[in-house]
């Protein structure tokens, strides 16, 4: 059967009423609350995904003989690269493990020829993927981004107030359909019971894929880990530990086995459907289903050694727009990412004195 993919031109993207105001205020209160963080552990983290869970060594296998529309820049040719893989939870600050809340899976893909979308960073050899556990970012323009970024400022003290706000309002928003095709609820979303190495990982928003517009996904492949999907995390190591267990669960995982997981591309099939400009908006697997593209191989390794975190959550910088041109995010939501992943990374760098390094060689991640 033809499928008539949407081919990708500048025109998709739309610039929003009041976007640099908006993107800018988003900033700002960032950078503000990132500061009463630094003062808080006097040591500077990250505006999201401050938490690290784990930090693997991997390899990604891009498959060999892709169709056209699958053989799209990074895509276009099987080659195998090394990559830096780090599991983190979602907010700016530092908190148990207990709390619900998305998580995410960031991977820096090394030795990719190619200039590079970013001016300043155009001789880099990365592409970098951010990827969450839910299909849809679900404040998906800057102007909802700015509501609940307010409200995190607001709440600055008071998380547990900042949770259920952000609960009232995945509940009120859209249902998400997972990819059985059936409706989930969100209250039931990135809770401690789902086990994060057997989750799927979503861009949640678009981004270009060549001559065509995708979201990108990884899913869980080798039995053990597919096995893990839907599963609830194991009562005893919670108990053991009710504020570090994320991180004991990958440790002692990867402490003897290996994992492979599969990325694939949903490529967009109805602009109107699937659109660039509203990341809330998912994206429906009848309208378009996840193609494979690559294998991700995780060997048994330490994840979690002191070298490793230092390097991982003070030296590296995961950034969407560390990307070949081919891959450039695409949407508002994804623009306003330019502006904080860098304000947050530098200040970040700055505070804790360490250099911004963007790896050349799989070497420079510590064992
Ligand atoms: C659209 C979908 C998004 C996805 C899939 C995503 C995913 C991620 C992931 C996985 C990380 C952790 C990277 C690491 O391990 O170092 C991260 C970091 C971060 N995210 Fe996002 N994110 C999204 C949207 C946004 C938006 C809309 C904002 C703010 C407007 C934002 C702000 C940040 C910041 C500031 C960091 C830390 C950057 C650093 O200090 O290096 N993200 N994101």
């Amino acid at each position: 059967m033809d499928v008539n993919y949407v081919k990708y031109s500048d025109d998709v993207e739309v610039k929003q009423p009041n976007e640099d105001e908006d993107s800018k205020a988003v900033v700002e209160s960032m950078s503000r609350v990132n500061k009463i963080m630094f003062e808080r552990y006097r040591h500077a983290i990250r505006d999201a995904h401050a938490k690290n869970h784990g930090i693997l060594r991997g390899e990604l296998e891009i498959y060999d003989n892709l169709p056209e529309h699958l053989a799209q820049g990074l895509f276009s040719n099987a080659k195998t690269y090394p990559v830096i893989i780090r599991f983190s939870s979602a907010p700016g600050m530092i908190e148990t493990d207990k709390k619900s809340t998305q998580r995410g899976m960031a991977i820096k893909i090394i030795g990719v020829e190619g200039e590079k979308f970013l001016p300043e960073e155009k001789d880099a050899l990365t592409q970098d993927l951010l990827l969450v556990n839910y299909p849809i970012i679900p404040t998906g323009t800057i102007k909802d981004y700015l509501d609940q970024q307010k409200k995190i400022e607001e709440y600055i003290d008071t998380p547990e107030l900042f949770q259920s706000f952000q609960q009232t309002m995945l509940v009120a928003g859209r249902k998400v359909k997972n990819l059985l095709g059936k409706e989930s609820d969100p209250n039931d979303f990135g809770k401690p019971g789902s086990h994060l190495l057997g989750d799927r990982y979503f861009s949640m928003a678009a981004v270009r894929y060549g001559d065509y517009i995708a979201k990108i996904s990884i899913a869980p492949k080798s039995d053990n880990v597919a096995a893990l999907h839907g599963k609830k995390m194991d009562e005893e190591k919670i108990k053991d530990d009710p504020d570090n267990f994320l991180t004991n669960i990958v440790k002692e995982f990867f402490a003897t086995q290996t994992a492979i997981y599969e990325l694939s591309a949903q490529l967009c099939t109805d602009i109107e459907k699937m659109p660039v400009e509203d990341g809330s908006v998912q994206w429906m697997e009848e309208d378009s289903p996840y193609q494979p593209i690559a294998k991700l191989t995780i060997l048994s390794q330490d994840s979690y050694s002191p070298q490793r975190r230092v390097f991982a959550d003070d030296v590296l910088s995961f950034n969407p727009f560390h990307c070949l041109p081919e891959h450039r995010p695409l949407g508002n939501i994804m623009r306003v990412r330019r502006l904080v992943y860098e304000a947050s990374s530098s200040y970040r760098h700055r505070m804790n004195a360490q250099p911004r390094i963007e790896p050349t060689h799989i070497e420079q991640l510590p064992d």
